[in-house]
């Protein structure tokens, strides 16, 4: 039996939606999209939403639409997917590392701190595996430095701090519906705001910088170009498929929580591993452990056919493109070096079954000699 890393939830009904909708005709513009977006800004509870054709776009036009230039400083955490960076990079502004907290993977605050100066314009900070970052002290630190603050939630689907969905902390939330989160469009993302003037910028920013959507033009095809804007759009499709998703989630997330529990139950025992934490204001969009001797028990899970991930192998100020232009010592961010040479995201996906998940509790014991 082989265990997968992730399976999305794609039901005969979700597939019946994303047929109707492609036999239509009407593939983009359509209904889907505005259902989705109006069904996920109630799950999140912002004002505004925008369907995206993936996080790293959200990430990008809002780096844009805070009027980031080159010259400009962003702090980033070390430990994140490369797209968290490169957004900030894409408008010529300088991404600035900082380094985690070693328990949760999220960004340091007060090593935030340590890293604002004058050219600092905004922090994104990441909601590591679904695990909110203490948005308290966050907040604070932007609202005393000035600065925007953007929420990088492609891990974030469900997740809250306090009774606050994450994606609204700040003047946006980017989330991701790449195949392995926790909803799925194949690609896509969206972008939440509370923010109307904001909105507006990044929704024209989002189609070619065009003035007016095709609803609300009085003379058919006639339309300005304000600014240098993208193809960032999703599908009508794929908004189909996000619709159903979203409906569906909460009792997704129910699940995710109770795998969840089950591993820290059964793997409590292990003394030379340690899990992420157990919280229901955490969406689990894996389950993460960081234990000894990671790269032959990755070997042992290969063995056995069962799928596992890292997030993420290497710190990005040690990719190569980061490496070689900001030129960091080897000794900076030890904790996100830790983080990257310790973790293994285990799969929490709802149908994975009791037995699924027997096999990876039982070769992670079997691997460390308490069987
Ligand atoms: C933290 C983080 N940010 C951004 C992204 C980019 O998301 P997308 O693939 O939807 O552009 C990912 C992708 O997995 C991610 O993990």
């Amino acid at each position: 039996m082989s265990v997968k890393f992730s399976k999305p939830n794609i039901s005969n009904a979700d597939l019946e939606l994303v047929k109707s909708t492609i036999k239509s005709g009407w593939l983009t513009h359509g209904k889907n999209t505005s259902l989705f977006e109006k069904e996920f800004r109630k799950f999140t509870n912002s004002k505004y939403s925008l369907t995206v054709s993936s996080c790293t776009a959200a990430l990008h036009i809002s780096c844009l639409s805070i009027g980031l230039e080159k010259g400009d400083e962003v702090i980033v955490p070390a430990m994140s997917h490369t797209a968290t960076s490169h957004a900030v990079e894409y408008t010529g502004a300088k991404a600035i590392f900082v380094d985690i907290n070693s328990i949760t993977g999220n960004i340091n605050p007060e090593e935030v701190k340590k890293k604002i100066t004058k050219k600092t314009k905004a922090l994104i900070v990441v909601h590591m595996a679904g695990l909110s970052c203490d948005m308290g002290k966050i907040k604070k630190i932007c609202i005393n430095s000035k600065i925007k603050l953007i929420e990088d939630c492609a891990h974030s689907v469900g997740t809250k701090f306090g009774s606050t969905h994450a994606g609204n902390f700040g003047i946006s939330g980017c989330f991701s519906f790449y195949p392995t989160k926790q909803i799925t469009t194949g690609e896509g993302g969206m972008l939440v705001t509370n923010d109307y003037n904001f909105y507006k910028k990044a929704k024209r920013l989002k189609a070619f910088g065009i003035d007016k959507d095709i609803n609300q033009r009085k003379k058919q095809g006639k339309y300005d170009v304000l600014n240098l804007g993208f193809n960032y759009r999703l599908t009508d499709f794929q908004s189909a498929l996000g619709l159903k998703q979203i409906k569906k989630y909460k009792k997704n997330l129910k699940k995710r929580h109770s795998l969840a529990k089950k591993y820290l139950k059964n793997l409590k025992h292990i003394k030379e591993i340690s899990c992420m934490p157990f919280s229901y204001k955490c969406s689990y969009f894996v389950f993460q452990i960081f234990c000894k001797k990671r790269d032959e028990l990755l070997q042992e899970f290969k063995k056995k056919k069962i799928g596992v991930s890292i997030h993420y192998a290497t710190p990005l100020p040690f990719m190569t493109y980061y490496k070689k232009k900001y030129r960091y010592k080897k000794n900076n961010f030890k904790f996100a070096k830790k983080y990257a040479d310790q973790n293994i995201s285990l799969p929490i996906y709802p149908s994975l079954k009791n037995i699924e998940l027997s096999k990876i509790i039982k070769t992670i014991e079997k691997f460390y000699g308490y069987k």
